[in-house]
């Protein structure tokens, strides 16, 4: 049969603010500008999630997406949705809570969890004009 990938977007809105605690005051609002704002900024984040696999006989699918978008929600979005990325979501404790962080927290959260579904591609964006891949290198 053949292998086909799928995708299902979810949305989600977040605070958060870029920041090294590591550096000075001057050095982050130097390398981040805007996005080192203290009294945090938002985003309206859509995050799409692509698995996968053979087309299967019997449903001629490679998975049921209402499937895939309840596992996402359950464990996703509900963690990330109208919180604080920096206070409020345990799996981005430590991290500095850019796109490209968020999209491989995401990842190490899905991969196991849309199993047998093999996952193959997390796009993140931030923005209408900024977006993250990854594939789980
Ligand atoms: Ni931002």
């Amino acid at each position: 049969m053949p292998f086909v990938t799928v995708t299902r977007r979810l949305t989600f809105n977040a605070a958060h603010r870029v920041h090294n605690p590591e550096l000075s005051d001057l050095e982050n609002a130097r390398l981040f500008g805007k996005c080192n704002n203290p009294n945090w900024h938002g985003h309206n984040y859509v995050l799409e999630v692509s698995v996968r696999g053979e087309v299967a006989p019997k449903t001629g699918y490679v998975v049921d997406l209402a499937a895939l978008r309840d596992i996402v929600a359950r464990e996703v979005i509900d963690q990330v949705d109208h919180r604080n990325l920096n206070l409020d979501v345990a799996f981005m404790r430590g991290v500095i809570p850019t796109t490209e962080n968020l999209a491989v927290g995401i990842w190490r959260i899905l991969e196991p969890a849309v199993a047998p579904a093999k996952l193959v591609l997390i796009r993140l964006w931030e923005s209408e004009n900024n977006r993250v891949e990854y594939a789980g290198e």
